[in-house]
């Protein structure tokens, strides 16, 4: 495996790093790891890497890796960049031949998606897209007994994700500088729905298997000089029966990582937090609350081969990532794997289609806007 970004220092690197060893079935061999070539030198000599595949570019990655034999050359590679490079490195990297295991926003716009995943089918790779809390036994969990049809009908899906490390960098115009996810050049048309949003819209289409025929929204900018989104709620409609609410938040004072999704059926519903990872609720009329766990035999497949540790110890956001990577991994090899197993550039097309239908739906007035796909 390689990796382009996530050097030193970088906030989700690390995590991809420890996830892609968890599974025993990636090394990390080289990468162009930061933009400045000294720290990302630095940086592989404390990994013990090789420093001849430790390049200072992407083009040089492409160029040196692909002239080696086949079975020496790098196979996968973790595209871990801020948002704006996600498009034009995972392109040259699927035309480069490479398995692509990316982050999310998966582009900048819906447009570039739906390219990405037409080179993908045309080049034949795995595209792997880190929607990191799907890997999660009890997402997986929540996701196999809705298809089970464990609480009857869907009637309504709601996600909330509040953060509020913005509150404190908003209202401070030389603050805000220091923060990429708030520079439209670097994040892309949206922070706040692109950043967390996206996964909380994930993470419903994810564990319901509904697709979001359009949604009516309402972004917040919370200061004119601002020009990206920090704070926004979208009401989604499925079907005319089946609504649901993303409700995302950057400026929720105090909060920390408080994704949660909550499903309601005909016959019961299921709420996971992602603060409380291992316990999925069942609520059902007249029951008190059910609270299931991983590592138990009542679990289904899907969760049971994404649990490492037996029954009461706690597995976290690295043990949920590496689900991921032992997903792409048995794609990469041709094994069968479960449908799933990990996020893919559909998964993508998905995402930008709603960031961009939220972005115009609020910007035009809160108008029900349609997903279009
Ligand atoms: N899946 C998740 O839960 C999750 C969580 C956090 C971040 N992310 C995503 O991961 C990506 C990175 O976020 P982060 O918070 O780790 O960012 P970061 O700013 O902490 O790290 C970015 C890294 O990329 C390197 N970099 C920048 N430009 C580069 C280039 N041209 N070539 C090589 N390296 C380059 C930087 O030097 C740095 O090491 C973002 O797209 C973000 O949305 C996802």
């Amino acid at each position: 495996m390689g990796m382009i970004g996530g050097g030193h220092s970088s906030f989700i690197g690390i995590v991809h790093r420890i996830a892609s060893y968890i599974g025993e079935e990636y090394t990390l061999i080289g990468g162009a790891f930061d933009t400045d070539y000294e720290r990302a030198q630095a940086f592989a000599s404390k990994l013990e890497l090789n420093p001849e595949r430790t390049y200072p570019d992407i083009d040089t990655f492409i160029t040196k890796e692909t002239a080696l034999p086949a079975h020496e050359r790098i196979e996968a590679v973790v595209v871990v960049t801020p948002n704006f490079l996600h498009y034009p490195m995972a392109k040259q990297l699927i035309q480069a031949g490479f398995h692509v295991i990316c982050e999310k926003p998966v582009t900048n716009t819906a447009a570039e998606a739906v390219e990405l995943e037409e080179l993908v089918a045309k080049h034949q790779i795995v595209f792997a897209l880190t929607h990191t809390y799907t890997g999660y036994p009890m997402v997986r969990q929540m996701k196999t007994m809705i298809a089970e049809g464990v609480i009857g009908k869907i009637q309504r899906a709601d996600a909330q994700y509040y953060q509020g490390w913005i509150n404190p960098v908003i209202h401070d115009v030389e603050k805000r500088k220091t923060v990429w996810r708030l520079d439209p050049d670097k994040a892309g048309q949206s922070c706040c729905m692109g950043d967390i949003g996206v996964h909380a819209f994930n993470m419903i289409e994810y564990t319901t298997g509904l697709t979001t025929q359009k949604v009516l929204s309402d972004l917040n900018t919370l200061y004119n000089n601002n020009p990206l989104d920090v704070d926004g709620t979208a009401l989604l409609r499925f079907d005319d029966e089946v609504r649901g609410m993303v409700r995302a938040s950057q400026i929720a004072t105090a909060e920390e990582n408080n994704l949660c999704i909550a499903v309601y059926g005909t016959e019961g519903a299921l709420k996971w937090e992602q603060e409380n990872p291992n316990y999925l609720y069942h609520l059902r009329e007249g029951h008190p609350i059910n609270v299931l766990k991983p590592g138990n035999a009542y679990n289904g497949k899907m969760a049971t081969e994404a649990t490492k540790m037996p029954p009461g110890h706690p597995e976290g956001i690295f043990d949920s990532m590496a689900n991921l990577y032992l997903g792409a991994a048995k794609a990469i090899r041709g094994e069968a794997y479960l449908k799933g197993a990990f996020p893919t550039i559909r998964d993508g097309v998905r995402g930008m289609k709603f960031i961009e239908a939220t972005l115009a739906s609020s910007k035009n007035g809160n108008v029900w806007t349609p997903i279009n796909d």
